[in-house]
């Protein structure tokens, strides 16, 4: 009995020293950073002081619960931040004037799934799906965040990706009858599937897709739909395919190496691919240690090469992956965009949208600075950062993108600067 008293006064005297002060956590985020909703962490908090819980798959960081009084505080200052900084360079990504606004909320109450964002120049709106509607998809006006439906014939199931290409949206639907990857005209709604079969094979739940600048498409094929909404049997394996869109070829480009393949992203200069593997969301009730890795391959635009795992996600899984100009990766995550530096696997840090689920993002492209979309289950978020977007299909899918923002007339690019500043080059390369 001496000795329990003994050892209950020494824990006492231990929590006592180990009374976490907050500059040990939090570092010191610069004065001209005074505006904005961003927090620092010291060190990665790698080591969390006292004893800690993680509730679930999705919770993030901050939910740790523990009895340290001084560290729930931390971590609701964490919570509460717009912005949370791994690595201080995260600062200059976000820069002195960013900001994260909900810009259209949905109930409660309703679970549903906002993924296949893109964004039309013409009308300066995105386009977004809710996954468990037929028909129709949403358009808000990224300024005005007017919203409206946008009807689909025939009425599209199950919209999971998306992408903007040459005036049109190319959208892959995962469940129902019509399983595939579909050209829609965003005016009229007019919706033409353009592959639904890998030689007389049905796909198993195409879920997102990009383009290269040679007219292929990527996307990613994994088995959700028979896991999660009654899709039959697949008759194909898991995997990450090429498909032709001047001849119709199709081909698989990976199927080992991903066990559940979702978002994808080019490198800005295209000589890499990043695919989200995103397992752990499979049966994420139970299962914490499934995999939810982001993976770079080599891409020559036919083969894909030389796999390497470049990210692991704690929190959820990764789901849509957008890059920025200057090649850093963004990765959809539970609980905002986590933003990597590629080249070395490193969290520089997080857009934080505590308690959503955010599925997808898509870069506003044409404007300046960057603006990002961010698809979640409970709100559509605009973020204002200093860093910009690549339109997918690199170099060449932005300058197509321009004629097209030029064409009608609605460009916030002066394109007549750009004209002239082309025509500079070219005269000094003439010489
Ligand atoms: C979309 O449909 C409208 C109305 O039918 C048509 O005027 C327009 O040219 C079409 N757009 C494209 C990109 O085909
Ligand atoms: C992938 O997910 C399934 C379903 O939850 C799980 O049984 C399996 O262990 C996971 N595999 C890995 C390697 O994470």
């Amino acid at each position: 009995m001496y000795f329990l008293v003994f050892v209950s006064s020494l824990l006492a005297s231990f929590r006592q020293a180990v009374a976490v002060e907050k500059a040990s956590l939090l570092g010191n985020v610069p004065a001209s950073f005074s505006s904005v909703s961003v927090v620092l962490l010291e060190r990665n908090l790698a080591v969390l002081p006292e004893s800690w819980q993680i509730p679930d798959l999705t919770s993030s960081l901050f939910d740790c619960e523990t009895a340290n009084d001084a560290l729930t505080d931390i971590l609701s200052t964490i919570k509460q931040a717009d912005f949370i900084a791994w690595d201080q360079s995260f600062l200059d990504v976000i820069g002195t004037s960013a900001k994260l606004e909900r810009i259209q909320s949905f109930p409660d109450d309703e679970d549903h799934v906002h993924e296949a964002p893109v964004y039309v120049p013409e009308t300066n709106e995105l386009l977004f799906s809710d996954t468990h509607v037929t028909g129709w998809l949403w358009a808000i006006n990224v300024d005005t965040h007017e919203t409206r439906k946008i009807h689909t014939t025939p009425p599209l199931e199950h919209v999971n990706g998306g992408t903007y290409h040459n005036g049109y949206a190319y959208l892959a639907t995962n469940g129902g009858s019509t399983r595939g990857l579909f050209r829609v005209n965003v005016t009229s709604g007019h919706a033409e599937c353009i592959l639904n079969n890998f030689r007389g094979r049905h796909l198993n739940s195409p879920n997102d897709l990009i383009f290269d600048s040679s007219s292929n498409i990527l996307f990613t094929d994994p088995p959700y739909g028979w896991h999660n909404w009654g899709v039959e049997d697949p008759e194909l394996p898991t995997a990450v395919y090429q498909f032709n869109t001047k001849t119709g070829a199709l081909r698989a480009l990976t199927n080992s190496v991903l066990l559940t393949p979702n978002g994808l992203a080019l490198s800005p200069d295209e000589s890499m691919l990043y695919v989200a593997d995103s397992n752990s969301s499979l049966n994420f009730a139970s299962h914490l240690g499934s995999a939810r890795n982001v993976w770079a391959f080599d891409y020559s635009h036919s083969m894909l090469s030389n796999p390497r795992l470049i990210y692991q996600v704690e929190s959820g899984w990764p789901d849509g992956l957008r890059v920025t100009q200057g090649g850093l990766l963004m990765v959809a995550v539970a609980g905002g965009v986590d933003v990597i530096d590629p080249s070395n696997g490193l969290l520089l840090g997080k857009i934080n949208t505590p308690g959503d689920i955010i599925f997808n993002l898509e870069p506003v492209i044409g404007k300046d600075g960057g603006v990002w979309m961010l698809a979640g289950k409970r709100h559509i978020y605009k973020v204002t950062i200093a860093t910009g977007g690549v339109k997918e299909g690199g170099a060449v899918g932005t300058a197509v993108l321009r004629d097209a923002i030029s064409q009608v007339g609605q460009s916030s690019f002066s394109t007549e600067e750009e004209d002239r500043h082309e025509h500079d080059v070219l005269e000094h390369s003439e010489l």
